[in-house]
């Protein structure tokens, strides 16, 4: 497939396990990709694997001078912007929520909601200039649930599909699409994270809970959870806006 060709598109939080397969499958498919994450050496890594144009740039999502600047300085590197994935995310703290850190609070806030506000913020003047584009915002399965021991990335990814209903409402006449993914379990270094702060044993008694959780019995690759985010970046999603969509292994089967 090149459903990309000629496209530009940048993903935050690239040098992760789902930003580089995100990353990946969209120069794979003939786009020019940035790819921005805090951690410039391990993006400039990432970029250098997957090859072609692919470029890296340092993106602390918190800040909206980098945000705007790496936005700005893309399209004008590559001639525009066609496709932002708001990918970057913290886990947070893991603490009931009498006892969780308030400095923690902030800093998954931060990332989480303020980084993807900043980033549709910043990039819908380019994709504006472009007649249109697409926002693919990376929420969770805990934008959808409760989850007990973590209530700042619980919150963080329920906010996450608020600002996706807004932006989708206000950009939808401009030709810019926003959706969102609600991602079960992902195998990588965040589930290897969670499962410990969670268990605090060596995370295998939360992996095997998890796991028998999902009805597939077993955790998402971070390339199945690209395609999605792909299939919704791209023109065959042309009429999908404004929506949130779970690739969770049949976990919310019984959910509304
Ligand atoms: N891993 C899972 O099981 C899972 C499940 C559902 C949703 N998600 C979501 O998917 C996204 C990617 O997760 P992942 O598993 O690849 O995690 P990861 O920890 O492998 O990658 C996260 C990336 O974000 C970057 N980052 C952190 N703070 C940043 C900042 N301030 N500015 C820019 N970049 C920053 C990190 O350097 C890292 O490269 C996150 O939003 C996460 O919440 C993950």
């Amino acid at each position: 497939m090149s459903r990309f060709t000629g496209k530009v598109a940048l993903v935050t939080g690239a040098a992760g396990v789902l930003g580089t397969a995100i990353s990946r499958r969209l120069a794979t498919e003939g786009a020019s990709v940035v790819l921005a994450d805090i951690d410039l050496e391990a993006a400039q890594r990432a970029a250098a694997e997957i090859g072609g144009d692919a470029a890296a740039v340092r993106m602390d999502v918190t800040s909206g001078d980098d945000v705007r600047e790496s936005l700005t300085g893309s399209a004008q590197r590559f001639g525009g912007l066609d496709v932002l994935v708001n990918n970057a995310g913290t886990e947070g703290g893991f603490a009931t929520t009498t006892e969780y850190d308030d400095d923690v609070f902030d800093r998954t806030f931060a990332i989480n909601v303020r980084g993807s506000y900043l980033g549709m913020k910043h990039a819908v003047p380019l994709l504006r200039a472009r007649g249109g584009g697409a926002i693919v915002n990376v929420a969770s399965v805990a934008g959808l649930q409760g989850t007990p021991g973590m209530i700042a990335y619980g919150m963080s990814k329920h906010a996450l599909l608020g600002m996706t209903k807004t932006v989708a409402a206000e950009e939808s006449a401009a030709g810019i699409r926003v959706t969102a993914v609600c991602p079960a379990p992902i195998e990588g270094r965040m589930m290897r994270s969670i499962e410990s702060g969670l268990g605090g044993d060596d995370g295998t008694t939360v992996r095997s809970q998890y796991r028998d959780a999902i009805p597939l019995g077993r955790y998402a690759s971070p390339e199945e959870v690209a395609a999605l985010i792909c299939f919704l970046a791209s023109d065959e999603a042309a009429f999908i806006t404004g929506s949130w969509h779970r690739i969770d292994g049949g976990l919310g089967i019984n959910s509304a």
